[in-house]
């Protein structure tokens, strides 16, 4: 099988990883992909893999490339791309495409028609208001009270999100966008599930948690993900069970009975509230930096497995099957994220690091000159497996040790509460 990545971040390095180790993947072309996947080792004999530049907003451009390389299944890694319909063309020109549809894509990329789809299907999601004036926005400010939740509708690379207790605050983040959505704050640990599905059936992975905020503790601005680890020993017994239940499977039923059915991965990022659990956003794409924590220990031959959703042939694969492990994933982000990240810092030591058990995902480097620079605000992702949490978190912190990049940022507290059992529902 032919497989083409888009995309250049840390997950589509991790897909493109995982991707190579399946010995029915044959050749994998990245585009554009970014220097770790350009010296990623082929999985097996005669395996190629290739980075491609392409502009990935050039739809046709994109067509173009999946019908000369003879691709027999598109992967498309992230939000923007799906959510402006680039698998569409894809399908249209008859190749086998994970990922959804631009229709089905709005289940992330308007917050306000993922709320309609919930409601629909009875999924238990939080309270909200759509607002479009600063005067609505105040309204529901209020009648809420704080914490305010305040969340921009559209795609804001996760960072469209503010909570906080200043009101001030929270009405100058709503006024900043075009429409806005005030929702009722939502306590409780969080949990993200991902979901392989063709549309009908729906295979969900093993639960993980991602740490939205900067820094320690929780503390500092939401940012897209600074670290993940999976599984989750403090998860109750049928978590899994109990989320597709009654959100991942409802949510495919009614977009299928839309006439918009999802075909790809369905992200639930959820809220274990004391009244229960709660959606608190979906995401139509395999999340990051959570990816990079479930695909080392993902037993299952990921290129099959896509290969299956991708042309509606879920109920002939089984369940799937994983490592008894556990994955620690820390971001290593540049100087000044997420405000304003710096370039061009030199990056060293990632061959020290990547040691057995350890996997560095780039996702914001560049080659300038022959040497490996940061370019983006999450530079690397630094995985780690081990028998358990604390054993997978001492080997990402080692490897984390070696890596040198001046300015930049880590949390130190990744899959820490969960380590010592501090975590409960
Ligand atoms: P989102 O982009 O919707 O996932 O939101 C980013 C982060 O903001 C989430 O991971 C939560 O930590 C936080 N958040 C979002 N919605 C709520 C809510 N209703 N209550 C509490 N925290 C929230
Ligand atoms: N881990 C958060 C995201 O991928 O949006």
């Amino acid at each position: 099988m032919k497989v083409l990545v888009i995309g250049s971040g840390g997950r589509e390095h991790a897909l493109v990883w995982a991707l190579a180790q399946d010995p029915e993947v044959r050749d994998i072309v990245a585009a554009p992909g970014n220097p770790g996947i350009a010296v990623l080792q082929p999985g097996h004999d005669g395996q190629t893999i290739v980075c491609r530049s392409v502009d990935i907003a050039d739809h046709d451009a994109v067509v173009a490339l999946a019908t000369e390389f003879g691709a027999d299944l598109v992967v498309v890694g992230p939000e923007a791309p799906l959510v402006a319909g680039l698998a569409d063309p894809l399908r249209e020109a008859g190749i086998a495409v994970f990922g959804p549809s631009k229709d089905s894509a709005q289940i992330e990329g308007s917050k306000a028609f993922a709320k309609d789809v919930m409601a629909a299907a009875s999924v238990p999601t939080g309270r909200a208001y759509v607002c479009t004036t600063p005067e609505e926005a105040a309204e529901a400010i209020d009648a809420f009270g704080p914490p305010y939740v305040v969340k921009d509708d559209g795609l804001a690379a996760g960072k469209g999100v503010v909570v906080t207790s200043d009101r001030d605050e929270a009405l100058a983040h709503a006024a900043g966008c075009e429409q806005v959505l005030i929702e009722e704050f939502l306590d409780g640990p969080e949990v993200s599930l991902f979901a392989i599905t063709d549309g009908t059936t729906v295979l969900p992975m093993q639960p993980a948690q991602d740490f939205k905020r900067l820094a320690d503790n929780d503390e500092g601005p939401n940012t897209g993900g600074m670290g993940a680890y999976t599984p989750l020993p403090w998860a109750p017994e049928k978590l899994v069970e109990e989320i597709t239940e009654k959100v991942l499977q409802p949510t495919v039923d009614e977009l299928r009975r839309r006439g918009m059915p999802f075909s790809g991965l369905l992200y639930a990022g959820l809220a274990l509230t004391s009244r229960g659990l709660r959606v608190i956003e979906f995401n139509c794409r395999f999340g990051d930096p959570e990816t990079q924590a479930l695909l080392p220990l993902l037993k299952t031959p990921l290129g099959g497995l896509l290969y299956a959703a991708a042309t509606g042939k879920l109920t002939d694969h089984g369940p799937l099957s994983w490592r008894s492990a556990a994955a620690v994933t820390v971001v290593v982000a540049a100087k000044k994220y997420p405000a304003n990240p710096r370039k061009g810092d030199v990056i060293t030591g990632i061959d020290q690091a990547e040691v057995d058990d350890v996997r560095v995902f780039h996702a914001g480097t560049a080659l300038e000159d022959d040497e490996l620079v940061t370019s983006g605000g999450r530079v690397l992702a630094v995985s780690a497996t081990g028998k358990d949490l604390d054993e997978a978190r001492q080997r990402a912190y080692a490897a984390i040790g070696q890596i040198r990049i001046k300015g930049s940022q880590h949390r130190t507290d990744i899959a820490l509460k969960a380590a010592r059992g501090e975590i409960t529902v």
